[in-house]
């Protein structure tokens, strides 16, 4: 197929995506900062007067203990707690259904997620069908909910998604393995705290991993064709925030200012991904993520690269200013020497991370399918700067796959 005829292939799809984040207001969580912001967004809650709040969040931050100064908070300001720990990377329908089952027998009038992106996108969709009564899969597409959701909060225990500012979540069929998103304006929290102190537990790997995925959201965002100048301020003073913390949080994990700085990195990020959305990196990654259960992060950091490399033809004078709003390049560089400085130091950035990036996994005989699935979620959603054809996300897995 052409790079044309995917394009027009693309366009009702794309033009859909693109009211939400355009035409539609799209709400923005209250967003509390700061070492100590989840504790004081619990008392917010119980101030706002909800009386009985169901945590959604997973098993390793139970048994962590991460989540007990939260529930302590709530408890002590006489909210009535109860816990679902059921959520699991990739969530399925069948999380999402036993999480809103979980809401109704605890008759919750309020949702507090704790959590890395898994989490929250499940603890959205339970929200939305707690009040819509339809099922989660009732709630794939757009604008199915129709209702507000049921009042929920968010505390990201990564930093990364950026799902606590964006209007999607994404939920796994368990039998064909298809990622289905709910995209609704009902799925913005009412408020979330980004607070170091829960953060501060996540593993280098995790660290690095969720890290790339916040910068490759913020790259992607700045080359996108919905970019304006708002999200371009947000993804600038991301992409700045994450070269320049990232490898810190990784090394010193209790590095509270690093931590910070990647909260606000992986936010800023995530505020724009309703409008200028993501592009080829996404595309291509969540192909290595589907067939060889490559986490979200690390298969970003595989591919951004090289779609960095495919993309800079096209978006030359973008990249390039960046470049020199963050004082990457020389004064006097020309626009490929700015723009190679970009991708130099986001390279060497990589190279520093603890992260496996080997893409020896990656199977010849499946390029054809990764190929049209990348193809056709890229063209669907993503206003990319330059359309790819078969042959050239073949080069880009060639390129993954090369790196041992
Ligand atoms: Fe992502």
């Amino acid at each position: 197929m052409s790079a044309l005829t995917n394009r027009l292939k693309a366009l009702p799809k794309l033009s859909a995506i693109w009211a939400i984040g355009k035409v539609l207001a799209v709400p923005r969580p209250l967003v509390l900062f700061g070492e100590g912001s989840a504790v004081r967004l619990c008392h917010s809650i119980a101030d706002q007067g909800h009386k009985r709040v169901l945590v959604i969040t997973d098993d390793v931050l139970a048994k962590l203990g991460t989540i007990d100064p939260l529930v302590a908070a709530l408890n002590a300001r006489g909210v009535i707690t109860e816990i679902f720990t059921g959520v699991r990377p990739d969530p399925t329908f069948e999380i999402v259904e036993a999480g809103l089952q979980a809401c109704q027998q605890a008759r919750a009038d309020a949702l507090l997620v704790i959590g890395g992106g898994s989490a929250i996108d499940a603890g959205k969709v339970i929200a939305l069908a707690a009040t819509t009564g339809k099922t989660p899969q009732q709630l794939v597409g757009v604008l199915k909910g129709r209702q507000p959701a049921l009042p929920f909060f968010v505390v990201p225990s990564t930093s990364g998604t950026g799902s606590e500012a964006s209007v999607a979540a994404v939920i796994s069929d368990s039998s064909t393995h298809v990622k289905a998103l709910v995209v609704d304006p009902g799925l913005v929290p009412l408020a979330a705290a980004l607070d170091p102190l829960i953060t501060q537990g996540m593993p280098a790997s995790v660290t690095a991993e969720t890290g790339i995925d916040a910068l490759t959201h913020a790259l992607e965002g700045w080359m996108s064709l919905f970019a304006n100048e708002q999200t371009d301020g947000y993804n600038r003073t991301a992409v700045r925030l994450i070269l320049n913390n990232l490898e810190t949080a990784c090394t010193e994990p209790n590095n509270l200012a690093a931590r910070d700085a990647m909260a606000l990195g992986s936010h800023y990020a995530g505020l724009c991904l309703s409008t200028s959305a993501v592009g080829y990196v996404h595309a291509i990654a969540h192909q290595l993520g589907a067939r060889y259960g490559v986490p979200h992060g690390r298969a970003n950091a595989m591919v951004l690269p090289h779609v960095l490399a495919f993309n800079q033809p096209a978006c030359l004078k973008k990249l390039a200013s960046l470049s020199r709003d963050l004082e990457l390049a020389p004064a006097g560089a020309t626009d490929t020497v700015a723009a190679n400085a970009l991708s130099t130091r986001v390279s060497d950035l990589l190279a520093r991370l603890p992260i496996r990036r080997s893409g020896s996994m990656i199977q010849r005989s499946d390029y054809a399918r990764m190929a049209t699935d990348a193809l056709t979620e890229a063209h669907g959603m993503y206003a990319v700067p330059r359309y790819m054809d078969e042959q050239d996300v073949y080069r880009v897995l060639d390129g993954v796959a090369a790196n041992a």
